[in-house]
């Protein structure tokens, strides 16, 4: 394929080569590696018009790291300001000539519009409601480090779902790797119809929680709640937080996974984020590196192929 816009449009075997590709990114002490050239002489430009700590300096180490020039648009100073579409701006920036184009976007859809423009690979960072893609990758790898398998788990994703991108690349990720899914929030937070991807709904933690073997926490999203429902952040935590009684619940071994960034004492109980020995919060960060290596990788080659190919017929 020449982008990475979703899930949805990957395969089991897809999947299963960006994972395998990260893993080799990765050395004995969990390390991402330096350096490579598989993106020598290519440019990668990262464009966020949403806020970001992890994806964009993910993304941006991960470039460098493999050889690329990379230019991180500030979209705050960028003529953005001044009224300027984000058609005509990645058109503009599309006539510069880039390899890799990253975008994260407040609209559902915004960066599968901007991919039929241009004539390089885009990578979805994040858009609206709709899908992170290298984030439910990252979150396959961390699962797959520390249980050995991603498949044949069962998966509680827990708070925000009706918000929540992470949620639904999430929830076709582990669906596609045939695993087991429970999606546990307030019925206000879930979005209708969800049962019908193939997962079990609760909006009862400790019923949610039994036996799973990875506890998923997400974000309450509250920029995105526009005019809507906001629940009390004492009662949500109450009803919702994860703390160590609510986890009791789930395996002796499960482990607990937050995309970031979190809001703790309302989803999540700080004690519990920080217990090395139950969190990989801070694996799925340095996951973060590798798969976004292993996607641009496996990108730029694709690329590099069509280019090859479109010289020959020319010539
Ligand atoms: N998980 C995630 O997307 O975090 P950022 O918003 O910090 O990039």
């Amino acid at each position: 394929a020449r982008h990475l816009l979703g899930i949805e449009h990957l395969t089991q075997e897809d999947i299963r080569t960006v994972l395998d590709l990260a893993d080799t990114y990765v050395d004995l002490n969990r390390r991402t590696v330096k350096h490579s050239d598989a993106l020598a002489g290519m440019t990668q430009i990262n464009m966020f018009f949403e806020n970001s700590t992890r994806t964009q300096a993910s993304f941006e180490l991960a470039g460098k790291r493999l050889g690329a020039d990379v230019m991180n648009m500030s979209m705050q100073t960028s003529s953005v300001k001044k009224g300027e579409t984000l058609i005509d701006t990645a058109m503009t920036l599309n006539a510069m000539h880039p390899d890799l184009l990253v975008v994260r976007h407040g609209a559902s859809g915004a960066v599968n519009l901007l991919a039929e423009k241009v004539n390089c690979a885009v990578l979805n960072a994040g858009d609206g409601k709709h899908e992170h893609p290298t984030q439910a990758l990252l979150d396959a790898l961390t699962i797959r480090r520390a249980k050995g398998r991603i498949q044949r788990l069962t998966v509680a994703i827990c708070g925000d779902v009706a918000h929540s991108r992470v949620a639904r690349s999430n929830l076709i990720l582990l669906n596609k790797m045939e695993n087991r899914i429970r999606l546990i929030g307030p019925p206000t937070l879930m979005p209708a119809g969800i049962s019908e991807f193939g997962c079990e709904v609760s909006d009862d933690m400790r019923e949610g929680l039994r036996d799973a073997d990875v506890v998923m926490m997400l974000r309450l999203q509250k920029e995105r709640m526009d005019g809507g429902f906001i629940p009390s952040e004492r009662e949500y935590f109450h009803r919702y937080g994860l703390d160590a009684e609510k986890l009791s619940y789930a395996k002796e071994d499960a482990i607990v996974m937050h995309p970031g960034p979190m809001n703790r004492g309302v989803e999540i109980d700080g004690t519990i984020a920080d217990d090395i020995n139950r969190s990989v919060i801070q694996d799925q960060v340095e996951m973060g590196v590798a798969v976004r290596m292993a996607c641009m990788d496996l990108l730029a080659r694709n690329l590099r192929q069509e280019r090859g190919r479109a010289l020959t017929e020319g010539t």
